[in-house]
């Protein structure tokens, strides 16, 4: 079964951590045989989403990943004690799902990472993630990830932190295996 997973995230400042935990979950989900993209960066920065808003190219792309995507990572900086205004916007945009057979993010387990300077903001912004998901009808996993970016470092999507690795290869056994047993994925060209 071909599963499609797809990451978005991280931050517009290089060197992003949260956009390199992200980076780590996908390159996991690979070794476990799904296929990946990720939205992260400049290319999340989108401008503020509004009903009836014209769609960047980008916003695009991103929206009909996800709505071929068997399962989804999220992954937010803190700021400010929750998830960051450019990946809230970027979710935002999935508003164009709402009409889908699968609206928004129905029936898809969905990964979630907070990365902060302080433990507080990390668990904050991860029980927003979650309100987030739970919101557009994603399938939360089990196991959130925070990690605190003042004592784990990320060099391009590795770190040295065995613990965080642990906990970014976790969640996506749990992304890879609810898609599985979701059997939405397929080779049909959705
Ligand atoms: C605007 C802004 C607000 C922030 N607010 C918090 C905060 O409330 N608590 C915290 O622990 N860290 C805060 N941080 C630090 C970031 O969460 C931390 O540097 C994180 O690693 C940034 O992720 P990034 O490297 O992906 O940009 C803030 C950073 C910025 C730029």
């Amino acid at each position: 079964m071909n599963l499609r997973i797809v990451g978005i995230g991280g931050s517009v400042d290089p060197g992003s951590q949260s956009g390199a935990a992200l980076r780590s979950v996908l390159a996991a989900a690979q070794r476990l045989g799904a296929s990946t993209t990720v939205f992260t960066g400049p290319d999340i920065a989108f401008p503020p989403y509004f009903t009836g808003a014209q769609l960047p190219p980008a916003a695009r792309d991103l929206i009909e990943s996800v709505r071929r995507a068997d399962g989804v990572v999220i992954a937010s900086p803190g700021y400010h004690g929750t998830i960051s205004g450019v990946v809230k916007n970027a979710l935002d945009y999935l508003e164009e799902l709402r009409d889908d057979a699968r609206p928004y993010l129905d029936g898809r387990a969905v990964g979630l990472v907070a990365v902060a300077r302080g433990w507080q903001a990390t668990v904050d912004t991860l029980v927003t993630l979650r309100q987030v998901t739970h919101a557009l009808r994603g399938w939360p996993t089990p196991y959130g990830v925070t990690i605190n970016s003042s004592m784990t470092h990320f060099d391009d999507d590795l770190t040295e932190d065995d613990g965080a690795r642990d906990s970014l290869e976790l969640v996506a056994a749990q992304v890879v295996s609810f898609a599985r047993k979701m059997g939405t994925g397929s080779d049909d060209g959705r």
